[in-house]
C-alpha cells in the first residue's frame, strides 16, 4: 500500500493542555462551603411556596380584576400566575446552576475523540462515570440539598394540574346556550356599519357590494370591554347585495334577505377567522386563513377548504323606514364546530 494513504493522527493546533486549576472559594473556605448550600437550598426552598401562591392565585383572585400599566389591560389574575409559575422555574434553574458551579465535584477532565458506538468496556466504564457522578454530586454528603430539590420537582406538578381544572367544567346544554350558541342579535336589532355604528338602509346598498356589520345593542356594552370583545367576536357579519337573478334561495330562506341582500356571520366555520374577501362575480366568500370558501349566492354552502359546514345567515327583514333589521338570532351556533354542536339545522345541499 503507498505511503500516501496511510492515515495518520495530527492535531491541526497544537494541544493547548488543561488550564492550571484553581481551587473555588466553596472547596477552600467551609464557611463559603456551607453558604453556597443555603444559597442552592433557599432557591429550591422557596419553589413550593410559589406554587402554593399560584394555586392561592387561581382559586382566589377573581376574574374581573384586571392591570392596566403603560397601555396594557391585562386579568391581574394572569400576571401574577405567569410570574408566580416563572419566577418558581427560575429558582430551579439558579439552584441548580449554583450546585454546580459551587458544590458539585470540581475535576477538569480531557478527552480525545474517538469513533461514535462503544464497546462494552466502554459501556462499563460509562457506567462507572454515572456512579462517580452520583458521588461528585455531593447529594449523599449534602442532605438539605437533597431534601428541598425532591419537595421542589414535584411542587412544580401543582400549578400544571390545577390549571386543568379551566379545561371544565363539562359544557351541558344549558351552559352552551348562555355562551356560544347565542349571540346579540334579536328580532328587531338594527343592523348598523361595525365603525361607525351608522344604520343600513336596504336602498343604499348597490349590487355587488359587501359591508362589515354589527348589531346596534353592541352600544350598549360600551363600558364593559371584555363583554364587548366577547360579544362583537360572536356577533361579527357581513351584508351582500346580489341579483336576485342569479343566486339561488332556499324556500325556506325566502323571507330571511330583502331584494338580493343577504347576511351571514363573518367568523369562519372551520377555526374562527374573520371573513371579508367577496368575489363579486362568482359570489365566493374567501377565508384568508386556510382558503375555505363559501358560496353566499347559495346560502353560504361551502365550495372548498377545510370548512366543515356553511357559513351561518342572519335572517333580516326592514323596518318602517326601510332600515334593515335582523328577523332574530342564528338559527345555528356561529364560528367553529365542536363536539356537542347539533348540525341538523345546517344547510348543506338541499333545502332547510
Ligand atoms: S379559519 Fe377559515 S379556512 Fe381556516
Amino acid at each position: 500500500m503507498s505511503s500516501d494513504l496511510e492515515v495518520t493522527h495530527t492535531h491541526p493546533v497544537p494541544d493547548p493542555g488543561i488550564e492550571e486549576h484553581v481551587e473555588r472559594w466553596a472547596d477552600v473556605d467551609p464557611a463559603a462551603s456551607r453558604r453556597a448550600e443555603r444559597q442552592v437550598a433557599a432557591c429550591f426552598g422557596a419553589v413550593p411556596l410559589l406554587a402554593l401562591g399560584f394555586v392561592v392565585v387561581y382559586f382566589f383572585v377573581p376574574k374581573t380584576w384586571a392591570v392596566q400599566f403603560a397601555g396594557l389591560h391585562a386579568p391581574a389574575q394572569h400576571i401574577w400566575l405567569g410570574l408566580l409559575g416563572g419566577v418558581a422555574i427560575l429558582l430551579v434553574g439558579i439552584g441548580a446552576v449554583q450546585w454546580a458551579r459551587l458544590i458539585m465535584g470540581d475535576h477538569e477532565i480531557s478527552e480525545e475523540r474517538h469513533p461514535a458506538g462503544s464497546d462494552p468496556a466502554a459501556r462499563d466504564e460509562a457506567l462507572e462515570e454515572v456512579h462517580e457522578g452520583i458521588a461528585q454530586s455531593a447529594l449523599p454528603r449534602r442532605k438539605l440539598i437533597g431534601k428541598t430539590l425532591m419537595v421542589a420537582l414535584p411542587s412544580l406538578a401543582l400549578p400544571a394540574l390545577v390549571t386543568l381544572l379551566d379545561m371544565g367544567p363539562w359544557p351541558g346544554p344549558g351552559t352552551r346556550a348562555a355562551t356560544i350558541e347565542r349571540t346579540i342579535w334579536a328580532e328587531g336589532v338594527h343592523l348598523v356599519t361595525d365603525v361607525t355604528y351608522k344604520r343600513i338602509k336596504a336602498v343604499d346598498m348597490a349590487v355587488g357590494e359587501l359591508v362589515n356589520a354589527a348589531p346596534e345593542n353592541i352600544k350598549n356594552l360600551e363600558h364593559d370591554p371584555a363583554a364587548k370583545a366577547a360579544a362583537t367576536a360572536k356577533a361579527a357579519i357581513i351584508i351582500v347585495r346580489m341579483d336576485p337573478a342569479t343566486i339561488k334561495i332556499p324556500a325556506s330562506r325566502k323571507d330571511w334577505q330583502v331584494d338580493g341582500i343577504l347576511c351571514y356571520s363573518k367568523i369562519c366555520t372551520h377555526v374562527g377567522c374573520p371573513i371579508s374577501l367577496w368575489e363579486q362575480q362568482t359570489h365566493h366568500l374567501l377565508c384568508p386563513c386556510h382558503q375555505s370558501t363559501f358560496d353566499l349566492g347559495n346560502s353560504g354552502v361551502v365550495v372548498f377548504g377545510p370548512a366543515a359546514r356553511s357559513l351561518p345567515q342572519l335572517p333580516i327583514t326592514t323596518d318602517s323606514e326601510g332600515y334593515l333589521v335582523a328577523r332574530s338570532d342564528f338559527t345555528v351556533p356561529v364560528g367553529p364546530s365542536y363536539f356537542e354542536r347539533d348540525s341538523s339545522h345546517d344547510y348543506k345541499n338541499g333545502d332547510n
